[in-house]
């Protein structure tokens, strides 16, 4: 058996292609490095979306009608943010987005997309003691983010980050929310799954404990101390390491060179890469014969603790781009895919005699 599904095809897709061994991120045929930094998250959910849903505009009028269905989702959850900012920001979102409609038409994709950019923002202020600030129709769709934060910098770099991080092959998440599409539920549904599988440590959960462990290390002053410390304690690297790239990966040098343009960051970045450095280092030396690169999530954590995310949201920030992967693969398995019905292996060893 194969414990984890690890190198099963389980969809033909056009959307992404991961290629751990160049380190390349494909998506639609651009390599991530002809998206990040040059193409709006608007743009390249529009690439996305492009062959999987009828009536679908020009990436312009895309732009537009994104930000009508930021104000729709503001105005229907209006009622649901107070109860809602009693939960933890992430569970909050996740039941504030179950009241969507289900259908699989563009407008509930749209609203769908819209949704983490609306609820977070307004979930962080509530829970901040301050008041919601409404959406806009006139700014693009990362910038309205940070201006529904109430701040003024980062629209730019929280715009790379959605792109790169806007899909990425059959991910534990994505693959649920292609389970769900399989028995042509909505979209509401296949998206809830997605957030189910997003959550957990292993998948979208990561970048919060590399905060802790930079902070630990800012703490105590000498990185090269600290990390042989934590690997002699078999502790692993938060940052470090991953399943697929058997090289750096592609979408960390992305987020690292969108920080980098990114002023107020420049100290923690600077001390960063020596942390990255000291750890690489260590890695490298201790396990010569294993790739360890620096993958996606010690960069995420860095761009989003300077954009002015708390690091308990950083799961959510995660969703706000993934789910224009969501719901293209959603849209491609209903259309082209079967139901994904696989098979369990029987183990209890002997038949009982009910009477
Ligand atoms: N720090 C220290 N050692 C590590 C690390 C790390 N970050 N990653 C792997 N190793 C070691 C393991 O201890 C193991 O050593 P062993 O053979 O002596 O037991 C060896 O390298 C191989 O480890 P595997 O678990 O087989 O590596 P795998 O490729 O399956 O794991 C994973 C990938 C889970 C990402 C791992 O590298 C890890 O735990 N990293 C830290 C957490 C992290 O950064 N997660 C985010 C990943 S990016 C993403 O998923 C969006």
């Amino acid at each position: 058996m194969n414990n984890g599904l690890e190198d099963v095809v389980a969809a033909e897709t056009i959307l992404s292609d991961v290629r751990g061994a160049e380190g390349q991120l494909i998506i639609r045929g651009y390599p991530l490095v002809a998206l990040a930094g040059r193409w709006t998250f608007e743009q390249t959910t529009h690439l996305l979306f492009t062959g999987f849903f009828d009536d679908l505009p020009d990436a312009a009028e895309f732009t537009a009608k994104l930000g009508t269905a930021r104000v729709d989702v503001f105005e229907k959850t209006r009622g649901l943010l107070g109860p809602m900012s009693k939960l933890p920001a992430y569970d909050g979102m996740r039941a504030a987005m179950a009241m969507l409609s289900d259908g699989t038409a563009l407008p509930d994709a749209l609203r769908l997309l819209a949704a983490p950019a609306v609820l977070l923002p307004a979930l962080i202020r509530l829970q901040a003691g301050d008041e919601p600030i409404e959406p806009s129709t006139s700014t693009g769709h990362a910038a309205d983010v940070i201006r529904m934060l109430g701040r003024s910098d980062g629209a730019g770099a929280l715009d790379t980050y959605l792109v790169t991080v806007s899909d990425h092959g059959l991910n534990a998440s994505t693959f649920a929310a292609r389970v769900v599409a399989s028995t042509h539920a909505g979209l509401t549904s296949s998206v809830l799954a997605g957030l189910g599988a997003l959550k957990g440590p292993l998948h979208g959960g990561a970048p919060g404990p590399v905060i802790d462990m930079l902070d630990a290390i800012a703490e105590e002053g000498d990185s090269a101390g600290w990390i042989e410390r934590a690997l002699d304690d078999g502790e692993r690297l938060m940052g470090f390491g991953h399943r697929i790239y058997r090289t750096r990966d592609p979408r960390a040098d992305a987020l690292k060179a969108a920080l980098r343009s990114f002023g107020d960051a420049d100290a923690r970045l600077r001390f960063a890469e020596g942390v990255e450095q000291a750890a690489l280092e260590a890695l490298h030396r201790r396990k010569p014969d294993r790739v360890l690169e620096t993958n996606v999530e010690f960069y995420t954590a860095l761009l989003l603790e300077a954009v002015g995310f708390p690091k308990h949201v950083f799961t959510g920030v995660f969703a706000m781009g993934r789910i224009a992967g969501w719901l293209a693969h959603a849209r491609e398995q209903a259309l082209t895919g079967r139901l994904i019905r696989p098979a369990s292996r029987y183990v209890e060893p002997v038949t009982k005699d009910a009477a």
